[in-house]
């Protein structure tokens, strides 16, 4: 770990929206397809960053309920890296004790990329190391419709009266059930919006949004993050 982070106290879960691979390529006259390959290499190096500095969960936006509107080349193209730069992680992450765990609609994907990704999490399953969500076909309205789904069934079925439902029952329904909520949500690419990521899970998180674009985002941006971070005065509502 980078010797900036030593004194500073590092947020339990991190979030980060990977934005500006389309852009990071166009800049240098290449497709986009290309800008999704250096995301992911980045993708795979940051993990294991961050993953040394004592963040203990690391949430990362790969592929929103919204992406499938991208040209049909493009979905095909981030599907096959998805697929190849799992299999070329498995062992970086096996190497650093990190646990893997897919969060959003798997149901859409093709069969083989499906079975890849449960293989993936059953192998990382007894890790100890830092929890990397990776959210893939996730979108945080999706995640509370199907809470709410479940809410109702359970009252349906009088396992739960409503007037006790409290807003843990929402939480626990979340894909990120049982993990404590964001402390810190980064965006690259230097747009300022959550774009439909832990929309109820962000309620209290800093949000850090940097220009620099995903492909550029190394340890030393993340660095930054922690630092800025440091100086943010969370108050929950309170004074
Ligand atoms: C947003 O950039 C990025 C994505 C929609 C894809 C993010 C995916 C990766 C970084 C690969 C992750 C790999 C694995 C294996 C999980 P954009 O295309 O919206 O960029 P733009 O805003 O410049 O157009």
């Amino acid at each position: 770990m980078n010797e900036n982070l030593s004194k500073l106290y590092i947020p339990k879960h991190v979030g980060i929206i990977m934005d500006g691979n389309g852009r990071w390529a166009k800049k240098r006259g290449m497709p986009r397809s290309v800008g999704h390959k250096y995301g992911a290499e980045n993708f795979r190096k940051i993990t294991r960053y961050i993953s040394k500095t004592g963040v203990k969960i690391l949430t990362l936006y790969a592929f929103s309920t919204e992406n499938w509107k991208r040209p049909m080349e493009e979905v095909n193209a981030l599907m096959k890296l998805f697929y190849q730069y799992l299999v070329d992680s498995l062992t970086d992450f096996r190497e650093d004790d990190i646990k893997v765990v897919f969060i959003g609609d798997r149901s859409a994907f093709n069969p083989k990329l499906v079975e890849l990704i449960n293989e993936t999490e059953e192998v990382a399953k007894d890790r100890k190391g830092m929890l990397l969500n990776i959210a893939m076909n996730y979108g945080a309205r999706d995640e509370i419709l199907r809470a709410v789904k479940s809410l109702c069934s359970d009252v349906k079925d009088n396992k739960i009266n409503i007037d006790d439902i409290t807003c843990d029952d929402i939480s626990s329904r979340l894909y990120t059930g049982g993990e404590p909520d964001p402390d810190l949500i980064i965006r690259t690419g230097g747009e300022n919006r959550l774009s439909n990521f832990m929309l109820y899970q962000a309620a209290y998180s800093e949000f850090y949004s940097t220009d620099t674009l995903w492909p550029d985002f190394k340890a030393d941006d993340f660095d930054k993050a922690i630092i800025e971070f440091n100086k943010r005065n969370r108050r929950y509502g309170g004074v």
